[in-house]
Order: C-alpha cells, then structure tokens, then sequence
C-alpha cells in the first residue's frame, strides 16, 4: 500500500482593509482577532485592534504609509504591544513603539514589556515614606512629593507646569532616580525645548524622552503614555526608582476623544466617551511605591493637565485631581503679576508627600504655609489702604519676605540642603531685618555654600549642629 506523507496545515486568516482614514482603518476578515491585538500588513505596518464590531474590526494605525489602503492585504499577530525596556533607552528620544527619533540607531534592548499592564495589586505596595526631591523651594518645603506618589500640576497655558516638571527630572541628576518626560500632543518647539534643556544640564543621560507632537497619528499620542509607564515599570520592578512626567494629559485626552468619535462611540460629557476616567485611573494606578519583598523600587508621576481661565471644575481636570495624591496650582494671576513659579500654595495641596518629607524640613517648614497664606489675607487689606497695627505690619513685611524666598528661576533646581539652611535662618529670624537686596544676597551666598561639599552637615544631624553651620556661614552668633 501505498504511503502517503504527512501534511502540516497551518489555518491562517487573512483579513482586508476596506477603508483608511484620520489614523484609523477598518477592516474585514479577521474572526479571531481581539482587542489589543497587534496587525500587520503586506506593507509592514502596523495597527492595533480597538473595537471589535459585528462585521469589520476598528483598528488604529501605528504607522502611516501610502500602501496602507482599502484592499490591502492585514493578518492579525495575535500578540499585544510590547516595547523594549532597560538601561539602553537612558539618554534616547524614542516613539511610543520605541523607534528612535535621535538619528540614532535602534537601542539594544534585551527584554520587553507590554505597553499595557494592571498596576500592582495592594499587598504588592508600601507607603509612600521616601522623599524625592524636586529642586523647587515651594514644593520641596511646603507641597513635599514623595517616592511612589502621583502629583498633579495643574494650571493655565504658559504658566510653567513644564517648567515645573522640567526642574524635577533636571534635579534627579545627581539623585539615582532614572526619569521617563512623556510629550503627548505638544507643539515641536515645546517638544524641541524640553529636550535642549535636558541636554544643556546634562539630564537627559538619566533619562528617557517618548514623543508623540501635535502632527503624529492620534493612536500614537494615546499609547504613549502607557509606552512610558511600561519603560518605568521595568525599571520599578528592577528596584530602582523612578520619576515619570506626563505632558500632558489633556492633549492625551483629546487624542482618545477624537479616536472614539471616529469610531463612533457614543459621546459622553464634553463629548469625552464614558471610559475616560478609567483612561487615566489605570495609567496613574501604575505609580506606586513597591513593598521591600517586591523589591522597594518606586515610580512617582507629575501628571500635567492645563486648565481654562482657571477653571478646575471641567471634566479632565476633576478626573485627574480625584485620581492623584495631590496638586501643584499654577495661577495665571500670579504669573501675570510676575510672580515665578506661579505656584498658587493656598490651592495647591499634597495629600501624602507630609508623611515622606525629610523630618527635619517638616519641623523647620512647621507653621510656614499657614503663615504665609495668613499673610496673603492681611495683604488684601493693605491694598485698600488700611493701616495696619505693629503686629499685623511686621507679619506683611515677613511675608513679602517669604515671597523672594520662594521665587525662583527656571532651569535651577535647589539642593535640599539649600532648603534646610534657609528655613534654619529664617526660624532664627537671621533674616528678618535685612531688605530685598540684602536678602537676595544672603541667598545667593546660602546656594553657594549648599553647592560647597561638605560645607553643611547631612540633613540628619542634630540641630544644633545645622545651627552652628548655618550661624558660621552667616557670620551669625548664637
Ligand atoms: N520659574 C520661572 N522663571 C522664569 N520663567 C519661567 C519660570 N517658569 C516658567 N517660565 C517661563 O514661562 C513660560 C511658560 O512656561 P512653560 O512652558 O513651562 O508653561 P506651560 O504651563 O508648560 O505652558 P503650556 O501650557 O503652553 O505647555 C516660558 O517662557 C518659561 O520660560
Ligand atoms: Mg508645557
């Protein structure tokens, strides 16, 4: 009898574009395709699987090109996005799917994560307890940002939220925290200028920028974010800590609204689908501060999202202020006023950042909010000219005086033992008497001696041995 040869068959479907337009395709033939799946076509590019209709598939396309047309032959790869992660990608400028944008080659990842994943279960998490240090005297002092935590900043276009952000990731250079500056839907000179600057301070070595500007494929400004995070994680997962800068949220938001209405998903309040919540909620939930058993390694996100007139009422600001541990209000007044940063201390809060501030900045920064924003009240009086008592006047004059203390320029973050030895001073009333040139002078010489090695003790010592410093610097006798 006659021996016939075994045949292997392997049953692959092949799906057809019926239509490509604005970012996104539709697509026929695809039976066992499911959401998040990624598919790629005869020409190589990619798209990824966001609505499953009755007929055609929703896809969202990954790559732009000619060939992508109605006709074109899709098959699914049953797999959902990964991006490569690791040490390699410090110091790059990448896509959402990890090309560069450098002009450099592609980086040498060995390991892969997916871009989308559930964020730690509970047991898995520790209290935010650690630090990190922003470089930013208001919120170094008064709005502390620990390891682990999501804090918002918040505010009117062009009012210094990537400034804010910016002097965050720039300060982490001497610290060992790798940093993730997430660009979504920015303009190209804001992409260019974020990215100069972490060259100029030499940021950019611990850290790793993923762009999706205003002109790329909206699919591409949506993943981004989640490209970022996945980047973090591994990172987190690995032990170490990380700093992640979204800028920002609103554009990311309007990229999901625009791909939802192109699919025809039935709007919701400000047109937004119904899942926009869970849009952020399930991005945030990813940054947390992992327990000693999972390593201890953490991942802190600043969030940007811009506000109208101020308004914090609208729909992604609300969302977003629910969703995080605190904010960072950026106030157009103030910035109109020339104050800088803007940063508006009466409503910004941090809700947990108390519990992880270094103790002896928390005990030195005492009563300093509440007597700063006493001061703020008492000002609104002066304006109409009421004569103040004694008591009440030397309470303004201190609070213009918290005022140059607090202002500071961009692209200059401040040591934490700058911190220490100003609120040292200033408990002591060192710095009461002087006026505003004597006083900016005296800081000046304060940031050169933070900067001196050595010259200050460790923010642990005791007391009276930050007095004694602080006292010989200043020429000040105890
Ligand atoms: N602390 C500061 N000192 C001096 N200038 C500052 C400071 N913070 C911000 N600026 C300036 O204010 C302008 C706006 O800052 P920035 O771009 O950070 O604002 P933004 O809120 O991120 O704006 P957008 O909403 O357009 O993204 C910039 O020209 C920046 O140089
Ligand atoms: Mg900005």
């Amino acid at each position: 009898m006659m021996q016939v040869p075994p045949i292997s068959l392997t049953i692959r479907e092949r799906g057809e574009v019926v239509g490509v337009a604005d970012g996104l395709a539709w697509i026929k033939g695809l039976p066992t395709a499911r959401l998040g799946d990624v598919l790629i076509s005869e020409c190589d590019s990619r798209a990824l699987v966001y609505q499953l209709d009755e007929r055609l598939i929703g896809a969202i396309l990954l790559e732009q090109s000619a060939q992508f047309s109605a006709g074109a032959r899709i098959c699914s790869t049953h797999k959902t996005l990964t991006v490569g992660v690791g040490d390699s990608l410090l110091g790059r400028i990448l896509d959402p799917l990890g090309r560069p944008l450098d002009g450099l080659s592609n980086p040498n990842t060995t390991h892969s994560r997916p871009v989308e994943s559930r964020s730690p279960p509970i047991m898995a998490r520790a209290y935010v307890q650690r630090p990190l240090h922003t470089g930013n005297t208001i919120v170094d002092t008064l709005l502390p940002v620990g390891r682990g935590q999501r804090q918002l900043i918040i505010g009117d276009a062009g009012t210094g939220k990537t400034a804010i952000a910016l002097d965050a990731v720039i300060n982490q250079k001497p610290a060992d925290v790798r940093c993730i500056y997430v660009l979504i839907g920015q303009r190209r000179s804001a992409v260019q200028e974020v990215i100069t600057q972490l060259r100029k301070t030499g940021a950019i070595a611990n850290t790793t920028v993923i762009v999706a500007e205003a002109s790329a494929l909206p699919g591409l400004q949506y993943l981004a974010p989640y490209t970022g995070c996945a980047i973090a994680e591994a990172w987190m997962n690995d032990g170490h800590d990380t700093l992640i800068v979204y800028d920002d949220l609103g554009q990311h938001a309007l990229a999901y609204r625009e791909l939802s209405l192109l699919f025809r998903r039935p709007p919701g309040r400000e047109a937004y689908p119904g899942d926009i919540f869970y849009l952020h909620a399930r991005l945030l939930e990813r940054a947390t501060q992992l327990a000693p058993e999972q390593g201890g390694g953490s991942m802190t996100a600043l969030p940007i999202v811009p506000t109208e007139q101020g308004e914090l009422a609208s729909y992604i600001p609300t969302n977003l202020i629910s969703i995080t541990d605190g904010q960072i209000y950026l106030n157009q007044n103030l910035f109109a006023s020339g104050i800088r940063p803007a940063i508006d201390i009466g409503r910004s809060v941090s809700r947990i950042g108390g519990k992880a501030q270094d103790r002896a900045i928390a005990k030195a920064a005492g009563r300093l909010r509440l007597d700063y924003l006493q001061f703020l009240e008492l000002e609104l009086f002066t304006r109409f000219g009421t004569k103040l008592e004694a008591g009440m006047a030397a309470r303004v004059a201190r609070g213009r005086q918290l005022q140059i203390l607090f202002g500071q320029d961009r692209l200059v973050p401040r040591p934490i033992s700058y911190q220490m030895a100003w609120l040292v001073a200033w408990n002591e009333g060192w710095l009461a008497d002087l006026n505003p040139e004597q006083l900016k002078q005296r800081l000046t010489q304060l940031m050169t001696i933070a900067t001196t090695p050595d010259a200050l003790p460790p923010l642990d010592a005791s007391h009276e041995r930050w007095l004694a410093a602080v006292a010989h610097w200043l020429e000040r006798t105890l």
